[in-house]
């Protein structure tokens, strides 16, 4: 059986893809650009533009699985045209999945659908764990919570459905850590805020791990994927510096600094997340890189010769 993954020309989707082929199984994808699309029998690209509803309902060909990671990036300033692409993006695509799927016969028997921490109130205190019902009453927030229930609607269709609410994904081929990097090569990095707000970040390997893991295991719910040990946005900054060879000797920079420069999207790294791993670790799934220090010096090894 194959699995299809939509998204997979991204960060994440690249690296399940990598890992799908280190485990035989075969790759085929979806994907909104025609010059993405490739044709090996281990990596078959599939046209599909969930805003008009086209898709090439031969994706499902042989796939038993569907990972679904499509989205518009969330980094990007948050103007009412991309805020509505943010979210539409993301239940349109699941939208589209769904209705073909009923029109036409498959053996898709499950579904693996990205989701994010986002959903968790913000707060410095509190450990959300995949219980918590309570949703943070902001942009993402509500996105999280509408993305969730877009996935839901395939246990009406008889697939077994997990949702991965995904931290702050740390990787070395782009995304947040080569944003928080690029301030350090300029002796300029700080922490943001007050600093206290919780990452809780994952390595992009584990993470990976998670999506098969889930996957070999039959599991549906909610799952967190994130590092045993989430950190402080201080303590990520000084870690870096620290891997870096560079000091952090500016005072953090004041939120509301962030939030003329970024607008609202500065919710993104001001807003506090502290998440808890258990129900992941539960399930057998033991965790390559428990600590930030390791996991960073693992990514930042070739730059650093750390
Ligand atoms: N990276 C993180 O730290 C993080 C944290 C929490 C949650 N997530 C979520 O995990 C998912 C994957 O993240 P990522 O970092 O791999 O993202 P990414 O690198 O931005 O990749 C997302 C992929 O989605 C597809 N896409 C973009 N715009 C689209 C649209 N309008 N309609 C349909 N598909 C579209 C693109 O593939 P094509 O060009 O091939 O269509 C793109 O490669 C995202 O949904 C993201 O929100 C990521």
């Amino acid at each position: 059986m194959r699995v299809l993954i939509t998204g997979a020309t991204g960060l994440i989707g690249k690296k399940i893809t990598e890992l799908c082929h280190e485990n035989g199984m075969k790759v085929s994808y979806l994907s909104t650009s025609k010059n993405k699309l490739e044709d090996q029998d281990n990596y078959r690209g599939f046209y599909w533009n969930p805003s008009t509803g086209e898709i090439d309902t031969r994706c499902f060909e042989r796939v038993g699985t569907i990972i679904n990671l499509a989205g518009a990036n969330v980094f990007q300033p948050w103007t009412k045209k991309a805020k509505a692409n943010i979210l539409n993006s993301r239940v349109d695509s699941l939208n589209l999945l769904h209705k073909t799927l009923s029109e036409n016969s498959h053996e898709v028997g499950q579904l693996i659908s990205a989701s994010a921490v986002g959903i968790y109130e913000s707060s410095f205190q509190k450990m959300h764990t995949e219980d918590d019902r309570k949703v943070d009453d902001s942009f993402l927030g509500k996105v999280t919570q509408r993305w969730e229930a877009a996935a839901d609607q395939f246990n009406d269709l008889g697939l077994r459905v997990a949702k991965v609410r995904i931290g702050l994904v740390l990787s070395n081929k782009g995304g947040a850590l080569a944003q928080m990097q690029k301030p350090f090569k300029y002796n300029l990095g700080a922490a943001l805020g007050s600093g206290k707000q919780w990452q809780s970040w994952i390595h992009i390997e584990d993470l990976s791990r998670i999506f098969l893991h889930i996957l070999k295991e039959g599991l549906t719910g909610v799952y967190n994927a994130v590092a045993p040990n989430p950190v402080t946005n201080k303590t990520l900054t000084e870690q870096l510096a620290k891997i870096m060879g560079k000091k952090t000797w500016l005072p953090n920079v004041p939120a509301p600094v962030l939030k003329i420069s970024m607008g609202e999207m500065s919710q993104i790294i001001l807003s506090s997340q502290l998440v808890s791993s258990k129900k992941i670790n539960e399930t057998g799934f033991t965790f390559h890189y428990i600590n930030l220090e390791r996991a960073l010096r693992d990514l930042l090894k070739e730059k650093t010769g750390a």
